[in-house]
């Protein structure tokens, strides 16, 4: 499975790209593994238990979860963390391996949406399924001439704050939508809440009017498609109903997922803890905003108490990109420490070029340095981590994120094993991703 890349060799490179790929890991030093574990997307994750319960584009595969798993050779009892838990790939792999697993997640969706795909109790009343759908059924009949607005006066709720709300949902499939999030909070399906949760809360994206398997949302105005808001949530239950009979029994919970910030790691969290890996992908520094793409189900869900809160979050995310969080780095130019500047290759050049860019790319990595510096406590002897990153492209520069972070990891005092890479994406663009494998 595992091939040593014949690197270096003239006729090797397929393009420019590839070429200064190969030659800057060649000049940090670092030794490099190239690996063929099939498709480590989100993809193969739709294929799999529990992990199909939500679509989060940038996750990556399960089957990279076990393939650390196995290359650090973990066991039960072992601590495993991921700081960037996203929707839990690698809290969910844990999980069902027996593997303790403790998560961190700064977006209160993707955190919820973690937290209750652990929840392997068992004590469900599967039952109850069938008794919440033909119960939401009847008052979507009751209720099928009333709006949106009526129907979540009827219910003491509202409608989400999103903006434009109509152009997120047609006002029927909104109607539906929150009937079914209404009756999801009745005492008598407290049991199995947590899992109607879910399943609404994956229905409340695809009823949506938007592009569908595109790594970003774009709306899909004029679609046309016939929406079943009861039938896709059926669907969902179902789904969810066989993997639990797979996994629910008296296995332990292993896995728990915590919302808080991995840049100021908060000592509460992690109290005296002490990890033997992490496996973990931050975001990658290519502007894309996790909560900006989670807004819908953001406020659908009732996560946020007001429009500006998903702002906020994204500030203090790791590469958030959206609204403040741009408008702040565009003032002047950051300038970062010598120790830090000397890791940063893409500085010069990108200075000149574009300031937000490269306060963009600055912040990224001083947070990144914040947040190895705060894990630091927490660490076995003999901690092993494996953090996957993607290159990325700023006003043209190539930002060399695996190098980078390595040089920012040898600073803080761990030492770098190897640069993993494990496929190309992209054509004329190419974009790596990798992981760099990193022990103290
Ligand atoms: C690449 S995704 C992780 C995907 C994950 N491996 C999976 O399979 O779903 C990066 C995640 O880091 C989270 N994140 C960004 N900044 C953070 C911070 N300061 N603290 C904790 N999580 C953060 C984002 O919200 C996003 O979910």
């Amino acid at each position: 499975m595992n091939k040593q890349a014949v690197l270096f060799e003239d006729d090797f490179f397929e393009d420019e790209i590839q070429r200064c790929f190969f030659e800057n890991i060649k000049l940090s030093g670092f030794s490099y593994e190239e690996v063929d574990i099939g498709d480590i997307t989100f993809k193969a994750g739709q294929e799999e238990s529990i992990h199909r319960w939500y679509r989060l584009t940038p996750s990556y595969s399960p089957e990279l979860v076990r393939f650390f798993l196995k290359e650090f050779k973990l066991k039960e009892n072992d601590v495993v963390f991921d700081p960037f838990s996203g929707r839990g790939t690698t809290a969910i792999e844990c999980q069902k391996k027996g593997i303790e697993c403790i998560s961190f997640e700064i977006n209160p969706l993707l955190q919820a949406v973690g937290e209750k795909s652990l929840r392997w109790s068992n004590d469900y009343d599967f039952s109850l399924f069938n008794k919440y759908i033909t119960e939401c059924r009847g008052l979507v009949k009751k209720h099928h001439n009333q709006t949106p607005d009526e129907v979540a006066a009827s219910f003491r709720t509202t409608i989400p704050i999103i903006h434009d709300v109509y152009r997120w949902w047609r006002p029927s499939v909104l109607r539906d939508l929150i009937i079914f999030r209404s009756v999801l909070y009745f005492e008598s399906y407290r049991n199995i809440q947590d899992l109607l949760w879910v399943a609404i809360n994956k229905a409340a994206l695809d009823c949506a009017n938007i592009h569908r398997n595109h790594p970003t949302i774009t709306f899909d105005d004029d679609h046309g498609r016939e929406i079943y808001v009861d039938y896709e949530i059926e669907n969902n239950l179902t789904a969810i109903r066989n993997d639990l009979i797979r996994y629910c029994g008296p296995r332990r919970e292993t896995s728990k997922i915590i919302c808080c910030d991995s840049v100021n790691i908060d000592a509460g969290f992690l109290g005296d803890l002490q990890i033997d890996a992490a496996i973990t992908s931050p975001p990658y520094p290519n502007r894309f905003s996790y909560v900006h793409q989670t807004r819908p189900q953001l406020h659908f869900m009732e996560l946020l108490s007001d429009r500006g809160a998903a702002t906020e979050i994204d500030l203090k995310a790791i590469g958030g990109t959206w609204g403040r969080a741009t408008s702040i780095l565009q003032k002047e130019l950051i300038i970062p420490d010598e120790e830090l500047k000397q890791h940063l290759c893409y500085y010069d050049e990108l200075s000149r070029k574009s300031i937000l860019m490269c306060n963009y790319a600055t912040k990224y990595f001083s947070d990144m340095r914040l947040h190895i510096r705060g894990i630091r406590p927490y660490l076995k002897q003999g901690f092993r981590g494996a953090y996957v990153v993607g290159n990325s492209r700023l006003s043209g520069i190539e930002i060399f994120t695996e190098v980078i972070l390595g040089k920012i990891f040898e600073s803080e005092g761990f030492s770098v094993q190897k640069i993993v890479s494990f496929r190309k994406r992209g054509g004329r663009k190419r974009l790596y991703e990798t992981a760099v494998v990193v022990s103290r």
